[in-house]
């Protein structure tokens, strides 16, 4: 069968292909220590259930709005005020299936074939893919490690050609875990102004940071910025609530209708059970956040005490996020049982096969010289994972 050229310019998103092989691994009775999933691994929260019980109970089981119910949309304008100190307009909000459906819906309202995207690296896998599919082309900015990743002025303003029309932010960062500072945003949004560049803010960790660390939406530096920024956030990581499929986006009125005129020629509205879940998460007093914060620092800590202790592998603490980023540079060219490892894929093709634990390799993030490792599981598999991964390291020779 010949398929659209379209289709043959992305492929299946990686992280979800590699969760899938070890999920299949497991169903063989294997037992696999998965660091590779892409979300909690809490369950959704009973209070947001319950929502979602009373919804079905209630028959909230039509079509609704097809961006959103309007509690809903108030209350992500409340939470936007709340946070950032912006007050939006219901029509300037749209409700999707995921974060990720609304970057896509943005990207094809937005982007014409010729346009330039700037994304640093590395970045979430899909970003690529999303511009692409939208015939755009993707520009990658490359960050360093020894400068916690920041986006260094210079080097955007290189990436700027009369083609560039958006850049894209992902503060905290999957998957470095890096949240930009107050002094990078400023310097960016500077740039962003003076070139008129759309910026696309994917806030979706913005609740997992740590240390005391704050995460800034660039919509609260300016109000300058707001006619040109689309801030992108959803339930699915601060609340657990991946499968339920609840994102949305915030920003200029123009952008956002059309956005909302693409979906009711798609999806339609998203799960109206899902919408009334998502409005209890949205209207709770941030106690379940802090608990899995809470959680998810004492993990993170061991995690990366822990990667620090095997040979050739060194991790910086992230800010924010649940994924560790280790640095596996010192490993590559190393002999395993399997074969020499050159690449991150050789590693955790290795570590999946010989100590059956999952990671992600870093190449679909566009770093040749990272894994990526969740740290969201319980603490038995936290410490059985990082045991076996040990022993496999250092079995190299
Ligand atoms: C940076 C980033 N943005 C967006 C998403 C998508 O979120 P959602 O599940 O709400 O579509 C993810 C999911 O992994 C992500 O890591």
């Amino acid at each position: 069968m010949k398929l659209a050229a379209r289709i043959a310019r992305i492929g299946p998103s990686p992280t979800l292909h590699i969760t899938a092989t070890a999920k299949a691994m497991t169903s063989q009775g294997l037992d696999v220590v998965d660091f590779a999933a892409g979300e909690p691994a809490w369950d959704t929260p009973d209070f947001v259930k319950a929502a979602a019980k009373a919804a079905i109970d209630a028959g909230f089981t039509k079509y609704t709005p097809v961006g959103g119910i309007p509690e809903l949309k108030a209350a992500i304008v409340h939470k936007l005020a709340r946070d950032h100190g912006v007050q939006y307009d219901p029509s300037q909000i749209i409700v999707s299936c995921g974060a990720k459906h609304a970057l896509y819906n943005l990207a094809q309202v937005l982007f014409d074939p010729g346009d330039e995207v700037i994304i640093p690296a590395p970045y979430w896998v899909s970003y690529p893919e999303i511009v692409r599919l939208a015939d755009a082309t993707p520009v990658f900015l490359p960050t360093q490690e020894s400068m916690q990743y920041a986006i260094d002025p210079k080097a955007l303003e290189a990436c700027i050609t009369p083609q560039t029309k958006a850049l894209i932010l992902n503060s905290p960062c999957n998957p470095t875990g890096t949240l930009y500072t107050r002094q990078t945003l400023e310097a960016v949004a500077t740039i962003a102004l003076r070139h008129n560049l759309i910026i696309i803010s994917d806030e979706i960790y913005e609740t997992l940071v740590y240390d005391g660390a704050q995460h800034i939406s660039p919509i609260s530096l300016t109000p300058d910025l707001l006619a040109q920024t689309v801030v992108v956030n959803g339930v699915s990581k601060s609340f657990a609530m991946t499968g339920w499929r609840i994102g949305y986006a915030a920003g200029p009125q123009d952008i956002i209708t059309a956005m909302t005129h693409l979906q009711s020629q798609s999806t339609s509205n998203p799960s109206s059970i899902a919408q009334k879940a998502a409005l209890a998460a949205l209207q709770s007093d941030g106690t379940f956040c802090h608990t899995l914060v809470a959680d998810l620092i004492r993990k993170r800590d061991f995690m990366i005490q822990q990667l620090n202790t095997m040979p050739g592998i060194t991790c910086p603490l992230p800010s924010g996020t649940f994924y560790a980023f280790p640095n596996v540079s010192a490993l590559l060219g190393r002999e395993s049982r399997q074969g020499p490892l050159h690449t991150p894929s050789d590693l955790a093709t290795y570590l999946l096969h010989e100590a059956h634990v999952a990671c992600v390799p870093g190449e679909p993030f566009g770093a040749t010289q990272h894994l990526r490792l969740s740290y969201t599981g319980d603490w038995e598999v936290l410490k059985r994972g990082l045991a076996r991964m040990e022993a496999a390291i250092r079995a190299l020779t």
